[in-house]
């Protein structure tokens, strides 16, 4: 089993593995099918696979989602050796990944981070390109993989392996839902079980949205309209956004890459989604 610490460990190995094809796939663990699969594709496509599970604290702006956050080191494990049980697992502690102070740099966006998550939670994507730019510079990726539910962060992290010419391809992957379309995400075993099942709405009302040449204002009635009958929900955004800006469009358009993007509160849990217009 290769589960690691410390930098130096990761250093060491790297070395050693240095005439293969690498994938990451970076995670904050408490792990679902959604990271299985970025993990499954990974393996497929490379020669060597590492998962880093570390819950960075400087992407949180809440402490008390922090807190919350979900931890489940052995199991997480358990899973990706389930897997393949040479894939490298890279958990390291606070200080092994801030020796110093547990504070984000600062990073140009270039206004991706001015809408949606990075509106509401300021200082979210410093922090989120803090980590990965040290995981990256530890692991040295040929290829990454995100999931499409974070489509911001995904945007987000391929502007900057651009702009920097960073040589690591950044790899985008489709959400991957439960049974009843609710988007996988670490934070859904917070949710009660009536929540939990409830929440399935929230990918109806986007499919209802997409793909049926509905008016930008049309759809913003519909989704508030579905939110109104779920009012446990708090409706933080809709949005309807042009995939590369991330800006939101004037009027939707069925020959331009645009998507439905929304962020809801429910028990003290944020849920965000996606999909694409057309
Ligand atoms: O998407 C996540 O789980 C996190 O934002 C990431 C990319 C692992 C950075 O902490």
């Amino acid at each position: 089993m290769s589960l690691y610490r410390k930098l130096k460990e990761v250093h060491n190995t790297r070395q050693k593995q240095r005439a293969y094809q690498s994938g990451l796939v970076p995670t904050m663990g408490a792990l679902h099918q959604g990271h299985l699969a970025l993990i499954a594709q990974a393996k497929e496509e490379n020669e060597s696979v590492w998962v880093t599970i570390f819950v960075n604290p400087t992407q949180f702006n809440n402490p008390s989602d922090l807190d919350a956050y979900p931890e489940s080191l052995a199991a997480d494990v358990e899973a990706i050796h389930g897997i393949d049980p040479n894939i490298n697992v890279f958990a390291p502690t606070v200080s092994e990944m801030y020796p110093e102070k547990a504070e984000a740099s600062t990073f140009s966006f270039n206004g991706l981070d001015k809408v949606m998550e990075g509106a509401d939670r300021p200082g979210h994507f410093n922090g989120v390109l803090t980590i990965v730019s040290k995981l990256f510079e530890a692991i040295k990726p040929h290829r990454a993989y995100f999931g499409e539910k974070d489509f911001q962060q995904l945007q987000i992290i391929k502007n900057w392996v651009d702009k920097s010419a960073i040589p690591t391809t950044i790899v985008s992957c489709p959400i991957v839902r439960e049974a009843n379309g609710l988007a996988m995400s670490s934070r859904n075993v917070l949710l009660s079980k009536a929540v939990r099942a409830e929440a399935g709405f929230i990918f109806e009302t986007l499919k209802y949205c997409a793909g049926r040449g509905m008016k930008k204002t049309d759809i913003y009635t519909h989704i508030a309209n579905a939110f109104a009958k779920h009012p446990k929900f708090t409706l933080n955004y809709a949005m309807c956004v042009d995939e590369n800006t991330l800006q939101e469009v004037f009027e939707v358009n069925p020959h331009k890459k645009q998507r439905i993007f929304v962020a809801t509160s429910v028990e003290g849990v944020r849920l965000i989604d996606n999909i694409a217009l057309n």
